[in-house]
């Protein structure tokens, strides 16, 4: 029973009345809600424990992981507020767990920000996983300060066990191209690869819908400051993984991952310290995203478009373009 170094990072208050070390490590492996189809299982307790007794080890397809940044946020019932040390080994225990329960096929995503994510990276490639990207995330509503650089990122790491055999789905998560919104350049109507006017969007996301979700967002949870944007849920769910699979986030804090995941037709385990977040993302799953397709097919181009010319005409093939989803 793996109860000893679980516990020390439940809240003192917590930790005072017995609760808290309760909640840590389940002593029976059974999760506190269920859907029956497609399958959710929310387990409370904290997944360095849970995560590695699933029966489904080894067979999780997709692995999407937002843990606290240990920058001292209030949060329900976990201390965010380690030694540097502690967190580190926290890091490292909870990423062996997941590459544990992780398929051979199957993709692991870590939202970090820069203070730990080299050392996550580092951790992954010991472990035999592979990068496929170092994504970012850039939102525009940063923290504001005026003694350094506004922060507006958070590092969004793409890995897998074995490149060449995952679940990769381009053409679910097409934007138009830069070249065909904003320089008509009708190069991009008759490209070999792909479609026309489309492109896979790049490393480095943000645009309509990608905001950090603030109190007055339609999406924003009561009690969830951190809450991860459904628009990035979704690209990460629908070009790694397909109807059926198994989906699993360690971390689900406000149900983000969850209720994309079930929405899209995935199976679905979710692990949460907390028992109230735990219930409140239950109910989010349960009731559905908010805004399901709405980023899709979007253009992030940030530069106006060139003045029309002879060759504005392009611009018409622009409404042709078909997409494998259906954009709202
Ligand atoms: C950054 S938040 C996740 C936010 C989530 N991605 C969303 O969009 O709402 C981290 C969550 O992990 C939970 N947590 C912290 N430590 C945990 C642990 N060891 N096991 C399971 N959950 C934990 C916290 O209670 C918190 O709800």
């Amino acid at each position: 029973m793996l109860v000893a170094p679980y516990d020390r990072h439940v809240k003192k208050t917590k930790r005072r009345t017995g609760k808290g070390v309760e909640a840590a490590v389940p002593r029976e492996l059974e999760p506190s809600f269920t859907i029956d189809s497609p399958e959710v299982r929310v387990y409370v307790g904290d997944c360095r424990g849970i995560v590695p007794r699933l029966p489904e080890a080894g067979k999780v397809d997709l692995i999407f992981a937002d843990p606290p940044f240990n920058w001292n946020r209030a949060y329900d019932q976990w201390d965010d507020s380690m030694p540097r040390e502690d967190y580190l080994r926290f890091t490292e225990e909870w990423l062996d767990g997941c590459v544990g329960a992780l398929a051979d096929h199957g993709s692991m995503w870590v939202n970090i920000p820069d203070d730990t994510a080299a050392e996550i990276v580092v951790h992954l490639k010991r472990r035999g996983l592979q990068m496929v990207n170092w994504c970012i995330w850039h939102y525009r509503f940063g923290q504001n300060t005026e003694s350094r650089f506004i922060s507006s990122h958070v590092h969004a790491l793409y890995f897998a066990k074995d490149v060449g055999k995952r679940t990769w789905n381009p053409g679910a998560i097409l934007e138009p191209s830069d070249r065909a919104t904003t320089y008509f350049d009708p190069r991009t109507q008759n490209k070999k690869e792909g479609k026309a006017g489309m492109r896979v969007p790049m490393d480095v996301w943000y645009g309509p819908y990608w905001g950090r979700i603030q109190g007055n967002n339609r999406e924003r949870r009561a009690n969830h400051d951190n809450q991860l944007p459904e628009a990035y849920l979704e690209r990460v769910i629908r070009a790694c993984s397909n109807e059926g699979d198994l989906v699993m986030d360690p971390f689900l804090g406000s149900g983000t991952t969850g209720v994309i995941a079930h929405a899209l037709k995935r199976r679905f385990i979710g692990v949460e310290f907390s028992d109230q977040n735990a219930k409140s993302a239950f109910e989010r799953i349960k009731k559905g995203p908010v805004r399901l397709g709405a980023s899709l097919g979007q253009s992030t181009a940030i530069h106006p478009a060139r003045k029309l010319g002879e060759r504005s005409a392009f611009l018409k093939g622009i409404d042709k373009l078909e997409f494998d989803f259906a954009p709202r």
